[in-house]
């Protein structure tokens, strides 16, 4: 028997297929539309996600010449935050999906904010008032998109993240799919409250959200499931749906940073480094997210401190696709390391404003540093180290809410590959950086969920096992030259901050 995990991300989705020692059998990926309607909008299409999603599973199951009888249960991770608000009875979405990294509630956090709310939501949520989160997407489909709100009232309208809207589908869809969300992906909505794992009836009231159309909160990894399969859908039989997380927080699974003070960064379209801080919630005072690291069955909540970084990976797409650098994303390695550093280039890609530790939404993307020295080497060393750089930020952050350095840092994400920019992080940071075996740990992270949910690993000790280093990063910098390239870093990143409020 196999676990199926499902990860629908930002630009692509994949669905794998794990075995007992979390080896991965096959994959099958595909990538679907970018939207971008205006400066700052992104949206996605939900129907040709759910499409690529039926197509990514039959593609994996076949590659594996695995039966979907085989599969014990599948596991969902997903891009966080973006927002699906469809009609229950035809499955047809009111809107496209609104990205996470779309800017266009700016207006509607700023007012929220005038009006002394962000404390009310911090406390609550352990998130700022930020374009990032659901909450304020959705307001604007209700107040934007004309007979949502009605039908939300009346209960047609669903609102969903991309795991609810793909549980839907895949529980039956317009013939009675179940809508559930998991603990880790509510809780990235601006409307869940940390401390009751539910959704909160203050921040409902303040943003003007019927709560008729939420999904039910559910653990991670839950015994009971979140239902099964439907026979008619892509799989083509009955198997147990168990296990749910966003994206990040899979990793952190996948990494097996089970304990408290255990980190991972993972290297997607962004970059995002999550810490354990065990089952209390840790306010952050420097600028990071306090969020739910998952659920496992009737266990207590496990929370994490986050550092979210917007784009990382999306900048090496951004070079390749409107700039046309270079064809294939991994070749940016092999220009970078035609020079010996950046010439004093900086890249500050702020293109969905800033996130942490900044939250700055009117930042726009930046290059400083240019001569007529500098060429496509250097912008494309500069755009590897850009990801280190604000790593880096996050990471400062995090030592210092949490009040103890970081010894080490597991990464994982596509971008891991690329040695050049694991070396120039472990120079930067100072300690060194440890890349798994396994770096598709979003993946096996969901895995994980579902397959502890129905007795196909057996505990946390089980799930640590599997775990092993492949290659680890030492630091050889000298302090001064770290201290002085950070400081030319945050030299760029002051002149990108504000640019768009003119
Ligand atoms: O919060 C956004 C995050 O979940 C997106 O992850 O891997 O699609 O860049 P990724």
């Amino acid at each position: 028997m196999y676990i199926g995990a499902l990860d629908q991300g930002t630009t692509s989705t994949r669905f794998m297929v794990f075995d007992r020692q979390g080896r991965e059998i096959a994959r099958h990926q595909l990538e679907h539309r970018q939207i971008y309607p205006r400066p700052g909008w992104v949206e996605h299409d939900p129907l040709e996600i759910w499409a690529r999603t039926q197509e990514a599973i039959q593609g994996a199951l076949a590659k594996a010449g695995v039966r979907p009888g085989e599969l014990a249960a599948l596991g969902i991770t997903n891009q966080r935050e973006t927002t699906v608000v469809w009609n229950k009875n035809t499955g047809e979405p009111y809107h496209n999906a609104i990205v996470w990294q779309d800017t266009r509630t700016d207006a509607i956090c700023e007012a929220l904010k005038a009006e002394g709310l962000e404390e009310v939501f911090r406390k609550k949520t352990g998130l700022p008032l930020s374009t990032y989160f659901s909450g304020p997407k959705l307001k604007w489909i209700l107040d934007h998109v004309p007979g949502v709100r009605e039908a939300a009232e009346r209960g047609d309208a669903l609102f969903g993240t991309v795991d609810t809207w793909l549980i839907w589908w895949l529980t039956g869809g317009p013939k009675g799919g179940r809508h559930v969300t998991d603990v880790t992906n509510a809780s990235r909505t601006l409307l869940m409250n940390l401390k009751t794992l539910d959704w909160d009836e203050e921040l409902l009231a303040l943003l003007g959200i019927p709560r008729a159309m939420l999904p039910e909160i559910r653990p991670s990894s839950d015994p009971n499931l979140y239902g099964t399969t439907d026979p008619d859908g892509p799989l083509g039989r009955a198997v147990p749906v168990a296990g749910a997380l966003g994206d990040q927080q899979a990793a952190l699974v996948g990494q097996a940073c089970f304990l408290p003070g255990e980190a991972k960064n993972t290297y997607g379209t962004g970059c995002f480094l999550l810490l354990n801080t065990g089952e209390t919630p840790v306010e952050s005072t420097r600028g990071l997210l306090t969020t739910v690291a998952y659920r496992f069955g009737e266990a207590p909540a496990v929370y994490a401190l986050e550092g979210s970084i917007a784009i990382a990976g999306a900048l090496v797409q951004w070079l390749r696709d409107n700039l046309d650098f270079f064809d294939f994303s991994h070749h940016i390695e092999d220009y970078a390391r035609t020079v010996e550093d950046s010439g004093g280039v900086y890249i500050v890609p702020a293109f969905s404003g800033l996130f942490a530790p900044y939250w700055d939404p009117y930042a726009r993307g930046t290059i400083v540093g240019l001569t007529r020295y500098a060429t496509k080497g250097h912008l494309c060393r500069a755009a590897l180290e850009s990801v280190a750089y604000q790593t880096k930020d996050v990471l400062l952050a995090m030592e210092e809410d949490a009040g103890l350095p970081l010894s080490l840092l597991k990464v994982d994400g596509g971008m891991v590959k690329n040695e050049l920019l694991m070396q120039f992080q472990a120079d930067l940071l100072g300690v060194p950086v440890v890349r798994p075996q396994v770096t598709e740990t979003t993946a096996l992270g969901a895995a994980y969920a579902a397959g502890l949910a129905v007795g196909y690993w057996k505990d946390l000790e089980e799930l640590k096992g599997n775990w092993r280093a492949e290659r680890t990063f030492t630091p050889g910098m000298a302090e001064e030259e770290r201290a002085r390239l950070y400081a030319g870093w945050k030299r760029a990143v002051e002149r990108s901050l504000g640019w768009a409020r003119g």
